[in-house]
């Protein structure tokens, strides 16, 4: 199929009708072409299709056919596994292809700005590198079966609260560093099919109109060749979008902005080119779908993708705490205390939510388990304080050697469509758990929830887990363990805070304005907690095991002299414990060069490692220049200086335990931006025209030099010479405003 004749083909008013949803979930089909309507659905981790007798909805709202339910991205990011990200997606693609769904609407990449973001569960981490590895291979897992994707929510939209119209107001380097890097990094390493551009405004801009994002950034430089979809109502100037580069409204407008598309063509407003342009992604990629379509032969096999669910949750599970008292003995009495044990929460709220066909509480699972007693306590879905149900509580774990309470965040408490407005649990659960203290027996709190949570008793419980969203298995997997039959791998990835006013966003999150400031910069999560030194409740990458891991022989091998062609750097990691158990090794650098103010240290490689008792094998990881570079606003690209980088590689963001330094050369020297108000520093650091300052420029300066060379001047004559502007020469000597105009001419020859 010629996708380009058929576009040729095509009437004026088919073309414009191309551009957005036939209905709610579908693409306009052209009968008299052979051109297909497809199908997309929600995602990301599971499948939410809506059969045609329900009507569509974007917010989970109304039926959707029963799917597997999976762990959702927060909990699928703490397994910080690659491969189990891919096979995740390749099992979603195969349930697409058995429903005819063409693309599956995920992943969802967003950073997680501030705990409060009521979406945070759907979204994967505070670290871009995270985000970026982990949602590059789901992608590649999905497309493996001829299924699109479609990574969303393009871009920089962090936050619920006014998000259709909130402008998110970040300076470049932070757009750059943060917010676009996990789509930067899905694009080029597993090309989704789609993007879907997110609501908010990017600096004044909406992203559904957005030239720079859509075109320049994502096409020009980063090379997507598919189309851009919009979020469901995310379009406001439909014409301005055409020729941004947002190719597919969703789910459309009722023929509204079909007219405008028509008339701005007519009217020469719109080119018919980039119509075309925009025509022939949607139907490169509708018939990329046609193409690899099972036709039969592929069924949704629910039970068989339970256990695949339940593999996934395993890995995810994150242990916090353990003095001791985990994992569970058969023969203990075990008090399960909680409305999550009975009914836990599994999932978000909103466009993502899967109609699970079975759900596995860790109670429905106690009778392989020993003696397993329960209370409610407290209920799962309000928080709402039952005194009879207190009393019981305190009776049931009166009597048992450990207690177990399986705490939450209720559905109420974050969703889509709104943020959180604290970090806190539901009161019941904070006055029952101080109540059950009072007992003194051995205690473990089982977490539920889609983003941090403050926890005021975690240092006197003797057990934390946190299970996240786990999905439809969730229950399944926490017995396996709380009981021991497996070892707790998963590590977060993000930081709990010991207070919401502790986040770098705190002052500037949310609220009523429709200006978001992000005044926090690049300094987004752990990049702020660990530059200052803050004690936080769990830092990021943290997570423990049954087992001990040692880590020893750090060994750094570059590829060329200058460092600039790649970098290996090996560990060897030991299982010092009794378990076989998974490691996940993380490794950080730290820019020494001082080229730019920059967060301490940033997660730049992980990889993680299965490790029978006493067994210890070498784990290699890569890093590119782009590890060590941060983005430089003034060159418009990323930028590492020559000089010293520390390595440093351990078990979370806190715990590093070896490092080494590396040294980088043969750098690309950063070019000044010659104006009559450059610095003369910037016109000495750069070697092209330094000479130029030492030999043009030293006369005006005697002022300050006493007429030595400026090599010779003090530390103090020497500052007062770099940090001058050009043009301030004119007050301390006789230039003029014609001779500055020739200098700053002769400089710019030089660069
Ligand atoms: C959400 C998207 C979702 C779409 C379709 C929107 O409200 O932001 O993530 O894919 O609805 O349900």
């Amino acid at each position: 199929m010629n996708i380009k004749e058929l576009v040729s083909q095509m009437t004026l008013e088919e073309k414009a009708a191309m551009c957005s949803g036939n209905d709610f979930w579908h693409t306009e089909p052209v009968a008299r072409l052979g051109i297909p309507r497809t199908m997309v659905s929600d995602g990301p981790h599971g499948l939410r299709k809506q059969p045609e007798e329900c009507d569509g909805d974007h917010l989970g709202l109304n039926g959707a056919i029963e799917a597997v339910c999976f762990p959702a991205a927060c909990a699928t990011a703490c397994s910080f596994d690659r491969d189990m990200m891919y096979d995740m997606g390749q099992i979603l693609g195969k349930e697409c292809q058995a429903e005819k769904v063409s693309v599956l609407l995920g992943p969802a990449v967003n950073i997680k700005r501030s705990p409060l973001c009521g979406r945070n569960f759907e979204y994967l981490s505070e670290d871009p590198y995270v985000a970026g590895e982990l949602s590059a291979a789901y992608i590649n897992g999905v497309q493996s079966q001829n299924i699109g994707t479609s990574i969303k929510h393009f871009a920089a939209n962090n936050q619920e609260t006014a998000r259709m119209s909130a402008s998110s107001n970040a300076n470049e380097r932070t757009l750059r560093e943060i917010y676009l890097p996990a789509f930067e990094t899905a694009v080029k390493k597993a090309q989704p099919w789609t993007v879907m551009c997110s609501y908010n405004q990017i600096n004044g801009e909406y992203a559904s109109q957005n030239h720079w994002l859509l075109t320049e950034v994502l096409r020009d430089e980063w090379g997507f060749e598919g189309y851009v979809m919009s979020d469901w109502g995310a379009v406001r100037d439909r014409v301005k979008g055409i020729a941004a580069g947002m190719d597919l409204e969703m789910p459309g407008s009722n023929g509204v902005n079909d007219q405008a598309i028509i008339q701005a063509v007519q009217s020469g407003a719109l080119s018919e080119e980039d119509l075309n342009a925009s025509v022939e992604r949607i139907l490169n990629i509708v018939f990329r779908y046609e193409k690899g379509k099972e036709v039969g032969g592929s069924v949704f096999d629910r039970e068989k993708d339970y256990e695949k669910a339940l593999e996934i949750a395993k890995k995810c599970i994150v242990l916090l705490k353990n003095e001791g008292v985990l994992p569970l003995k058969k023969e203990e009495k075990v008090a399960f205390i909680g409305g999550f044990a009975e009914t836990p929460r599994y999932q978000g709220g909103g466009s993502s939510h899967i109609h699970a066909h079975k759900v596995t509480s860790a109670l429905s699972m106690a009778s392989e388990y020993g003696d397993i007693r329960y209370a409610k306590g407290f209920p799962a879905d309000a928080d709402r304080t039952e005194p009879v149900l207190f009393e019981e509580a305190m009776k049931t774990a009166k009597d048992a050697d450990k207690v177990v309470v399986f705490a939450g965040l209720p559905d109420i408490f974050e969703s889509e469509g709104y943020d959180r407005i604290h970090m806190q649990l539901p009161e019941c659960q904070n006055v029952l758990i101080e109540k059950l203290l009072e007992l003194g027996k051995p205690m473990i709190v089982v977490l539920h929830n889609g983003s941090p949570v403050e926890l005021p008793w975690a240092d006197r419980v003797q057990g934390i887990v946190e299970a996240y969203l786990c999905g439809e298995a969730v229950g399944e997997a926490e017995m396996e363990i709380l009981y021991g039959r497996v070892n707790p791998s998963g590590k977060l990835a993000e930081t709990f805070p010991k207070r919401l006013e502790d986040n770098p966003s705190y002052l500037n999150f949310a609220g009523k304005s429709k200006d978001v400031d992000y005044s926090e910069g690049v300094f987004v999560g752990y990049r702020y907690y660990d530059s200052k030194d803050m004690e936080v409740l769990f830092p990021f990458g943290y997570g423990l095991s049954y087992t001990t891991f040692a880590y020893g022989n750090l060994q750094i091998e570059k590829k060329s002299e200058s460092g600039r062609d790649g970098i290996n750097v090996s560990v060897d990691v030991t299982n010092t414990g009794e378990m076989a158990g998974k490691e996940i090794v993380q490794l950080y650098v730290a820019d020494h060069t001082q080229s730019a103010i920059r967060p301490i240290q940033e997660l730049r490689q992980f990889a993680s490692v299965w490790l029978e008792a006493g067994e210890t094998k070498k784990v290699v990881m890569e890093l590119d220049e782009r590890a060590f570079s941060w983005y430089d606003e003034t060159q418009h690209d990323w930028y590492a200086a020559d000089g010293v980088y520390e390595i440093r590689v351990g078990r979370s963001s806190r715990d590093i335990e070896l490092t080494a330094e590396v040294i980088l050369t043969d750098g690309k020297e950063k070019k000044p931006v010659i104006d009559a108000n450059v610095m003369l520093g910037d016109l000495l650091d750069y070697s092209g025209t330094k000479k130029y300052v030492e030999q043009n420029l030293v006369q005006y300066l005697d002022g300050f030099t006493g007429g030595k060379a400026i090599d010779e001047c003090d530390e103090m004559e020497k500052s007062m010479i770099y940090y001058m502007p050009l043009s301030s020469l004119r007050s301390f000597s006789n230039m003029t405003n014609e001779k500055i105009d020739e200098i700053v001419k002769e400089l710019n020859a030089l660069l």
